[in-house]
């Protein structure tokens, strides 16, 4: 059951206090190093995937590699959606596989904020899916040098977090007291007292953004402070690019296999670092006797068509997969058509949904009740339709 629920996994560090790494991943070897790190430290782990970065991957591939390793994992996973732009990005990565999303629309006015993150937390929650907020916001960006995206730094207000959360329905609250994205000279100075009253307002978990750079004594204090969760990903590419100029460094006429050898273990230890710093290391049993394990839903129905001709019947099912598929939280649309003449039911639709609030919010969406009614139940009278929870031993 290594897939868990977020909410469960955060909630959990939060209490016990400790932090689990968001890790962005923008590659096969980061995926790999990140899993390592985390089953060899008995680690929680949330494989963080920024949309900031889906220029240099294709998210959809990435994202049926980070399903996988999370489903072969022993330990905790989560997957999330780091710095999401808009309720459309939200949707997407909810359907293809993120347990998590984080909207971003902290660089907006606070009305904005607040009206574009309780529209995400809206769509999300009904797909049983917890979202991240921001509020302040942290300049820079990963994997550069902070100094040449200065940004304004905007630190969060306590009184408007408060109101934030209040009005949103967030899960976790992304703060700004400090830190910055990127590679920083020296060390920031982070507004404790600050982040202390936002705990002491809020009870729920707090994320920190710009991990990378920070002293340990630094990182003990956010947590006791209600940091549950810290991103991190500069210092990650950082060890892996320093191998790779030292392996051309030694040699200027490798290949790209040998350029590459050894930033596994390089970004590995970095990880398994940080999960011993961040007390997340040694939790994973923990975890996993307390979380619930994210399991989709399949929608099923097998039918009869009343009209002749198998033309109508194919395009009434290519419009609904094609419909149907857009719904927020809905992962797959597979339709059938029986492979013996005389099955009783000659039809069959397969909907994947990924958790099972789905079966309401699903059943109510406008383009499923228009679907349903104006193109497929006028034909298909005769039907079964049975939702089955996916078992934990598949
Ligand atoms: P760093 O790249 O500074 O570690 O920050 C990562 C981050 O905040 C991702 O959201």
């Amino acid at each position: 059951m290594p897939l868990v629920n977020m909410r469960d996994m955060l909630n959990h560090a939060y209490s016990s206090r400790y932090a689990v790494g968001g890790f962005d991943l923008v590659s096969l070897d980061f995926l790999e190093a990140i899993m390592a790190a985390a089953e060899a430290a008995c680690s929680p782990v949330i494989l963080s995937l920024a949309e900031s970065h889906f220029e240099h991957y294709d998210f959809g591939l990435a994202m049926s590699a980070t399903e996988l390793a999370a489903k072969r994992a022993s330990v905790p996973v989560a997957i999330h959606l780091d710095h999401g732009t808009s309720y459309e990005s939200a949707v997407r990565a909810i359907n293809a596989g993120c347990n998590g999303v984080m909207v971003d629309a902290s660089h907006t006015s606070f009305d904005e904020n607040i009206s574009t993150t309780r529209k995400v937390v809206d769509m999300a929650h009904a797909c049983g899916v917890p979202v991240e907020g921001e509020l302040g916001y942290v300049a820079g960006v990963e994997g550069e040098d902070a100094e040449k995206h200065p940004g304004d730094v905007v630190y969060t207000s306590v009184n408007e977090a408060k109101s934030y959360v209040e009005k949103t329905h967030v899960d976790f609250l992304a703060v700004s007291i400090g830190t910055v994205h990127g590679r920083m000279q020296g060390q920031p100075s982070l507004d404790f007292d600050r982040l202390k009253q936002i705990n002491d307002n809020l009870g729920i978990p707090l994320v920190i953004h710009g991990g990378t750079g920070l002293s340990d004594e630094q990182y003990k204090k956010l947590i006791d402070n209600g940091i549950a969760k810290i991103n991190y990903y500069t210092a990650l590419a950082d060890a892996a690019a320093d191998k790779m100029r030292s392996n051309i460094q030694a040699n200027d006429h490798l290949g790209y296999t040998s350029i590459v050898h050894g930033i596994q273990e390089a970004i590995r230890a970095e990880v398994e670092r940080c999960m011993v710093t961040w007390g997340s290391a040694g939790q994973a049993g923990e975890v996993l006797a307390n979380a619930t394990e994210w399991q989709p839903v399949y929608h099923v129905i097998i039918y009869n068509v009343s009209q002749k001709g198998n033309a109508t019947v194919e395009e009434m099912m290519r419009k609904g997969a094609d419909v149907l598929s857009k719904i927020p939280g809905v992962r797959r649309v597979i339709t059938g058509d029986a492979i013996t003449e005389n099955a009783k039911y000659q039809f069959c639709w397969l909907i994947e949904f990924v958790h099972k609030n789905v079966i309401d919010s699903y059943r109510e969406h406008p383009d499923h009740v228009s679907f349903a009614n104006e193109l497929f139940r006028p034909v298909a009278g005769d039907r079964i339709s049975i939702d089955y929870l996916q078992s934990p031993a598949s």
